[in-house]
């Protein structure tokens, strides 16, 4: 079977997080994705090794299906190197630092100039204008900025990160939909053109409705916030609150461990078969609850009745039988329940693999199903493992030249 994006070969130059997520999603889907490292591989393959001297997770996790190539792009073999790959790639990506790229001697409209059909995909911490422009960014600076640490978290601690990587991966999606667009649009113009995605814009479009809840302020407090809204003039950090039309919390389970809780979203139209279960025909008919705007009003006395009921079941059974009524809920998962569910190992989402160094593994699967797309999760390359497959296969570089510019230093392995 041909998978989506067969045909297409990424030249990816990124390294570390944001740039690795985009480009494994599309080997994932398709494409021969080409790591394009520097000699020392990228930063992450050292970072937090467990196995010392092995590609680290970090590494392995956001490069699979992929094949590897070392180049020095600061020696000119090396820069033949990528403008012979320039040629033969649809698609090159990068996310260096601000400058980095043209230290190197490169820029969009060289690249665009060599080859007018390859499309560029870049991210930076803040994109390539304004005045936050040159600086650096890492997942954590990219939440700060774009409106996530301010709103997660409670109002009375400090601003909290997200354990998703929003910043890194959430960019690295974002990246990923600009480039299949820019294919589109070359099927049409036969141009490519250039994506860029700044980190901080990916986490202000994630943190979207918390603008929605900034303007609303201008009307007036936000009833369904837990905690007051009344002086404030940002959205504030709402703690466990839904964020949405429906009321929700997370509810302490048995046996009181730090992961024994569930979400529970008090959906208007399931109130009454809740309350039922809960407190019977009496909780149903107490006026304090009756209507959505009098459970906003109401609810931490609500949730603490919800919290008494949880506290007879573990989360599991508060799932079975809060589904049994409609209600929307999901109990707490921690990594090490999700590494031994029985749906999530049913729907590939953690995979066991191998490698020759480390041994067996897992990597979390491909999220986006596609009828005609199997995906065969196939481990990291070594550092370097396809320099030579890559300049044969590729560049159809014969064994001499691909030698002359090992002696003048393009590639070390
Ligand atoms: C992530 C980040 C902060 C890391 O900073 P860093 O480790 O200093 O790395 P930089 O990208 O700034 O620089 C990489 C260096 O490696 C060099 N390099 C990269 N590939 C090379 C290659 N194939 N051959 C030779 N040198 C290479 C670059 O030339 C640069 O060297 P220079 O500083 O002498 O110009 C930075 O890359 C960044 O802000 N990226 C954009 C935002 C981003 O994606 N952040 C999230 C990462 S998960």
């Amino acid at each position: 079977m041909d998978n989506a994006l067969a045909g297409i070969r990424i030249l990816d130059m990124t390294h570390v997080q944001a740039g690795p997520t985009a480009s494994q999603l599309l080997a994932w889907l398709g494409a021969d994705v080409i790591k394009f490292e520097p000699p020392t591989g990228d930063i992450t393959r050292g970072q937090l090794r467990d196995v010392p001297g092995v590609d680290s997770l970090y590494f392995t996790m956001l490069n699979c299906n992929k094949r590897s190539i070392t180049v020095n792009m600061k020696s000119a073999a090396g820069k033949a190197v990528f403008e012979g790959l320039l040629q033969e790639c649809d698609v090159v990506m990068e996310n260096f630092g601000p400058g980095v790229l043209d230290r190197l001697g490169y820029n969009w409209e060289s690249i665009h100039a060599k080859n007018p059909s390859i499309i560029m995909a870049s991210i930076k911490g803040f994109g390539s204008t304004g005045p936050y422009a040159e600086f650096k960014a890492y997942e954590n600076v990219a939440q700060a900025m774009g409106g996530s640490m301010s709103t997660t978290g409670f109002n009375d601690g400090p601003p909290l990160v997200t354990g998703a990587q929003i910043g890194d991966s959430g960019t690295g999606l974002h990246l990923a939909i600009g480039i299949l667009a820019a294919l589109q649009a070359r099927h049409r113009t036969g141009r490519g053109q250039f994506v860029e995605v700044a980190m901080m814009d990916a986490v202000m479009n994630l943190c979207r409705v918390k603008f929605r809840d900034h303007q609303r302020l201008t009307r007036g407090p936000l009833p369904e916030y837990s905690v007051s809204t009344a002086d404030c003039d940002a959205a504030p950090r709402s703690g466990n609150d839904s964020g949405g039309g429906q009321l929700g919390n997370a509810i302490r389970c048995k046996p009181g461990g730090a992961n024994d809780y569930i979400y529970v979203v008090v959906q208007e139209v399931v109130w009454e078969a809740l309350a039922r279960r809960i407190g019977g025909d009496a909780l149903v008919q107490d006026p304090r609850f009756s209507t959505l705007a009098e459970r906003r009003k109401n609810q931490s006395q609500m949730w603490q009745l919800l919290e008494s009921f949880a506290a007879q079941y573990t989360k599991r059974e508060l799932m079975a039988l809060l589904n049994q009524l409609d209600v929307p809920c999901g109990p707490i998962m921690s990594t090490h329940d999700l590494a031994q569910d029985e749906h999530v190992r049913l729907r590939d989402m953690y995979v066991p693999l191998d490698h020759p160094e480390r041994g067996s593994w897992h990597n979390v699967g491909m999220p986006i199903k596609l009828s005609n797309n199997r995906v065969e999760i196939t481990r990291s390359p070594l550092l370097g493992e396809h320099t030579e497959e890559i300049l044969k296969e590729v560049l159809q570089w014969s064994p001499e030249t691909i030698e002359r510019h090992r002696q003048e230093g393009a590639f070390t392995k």
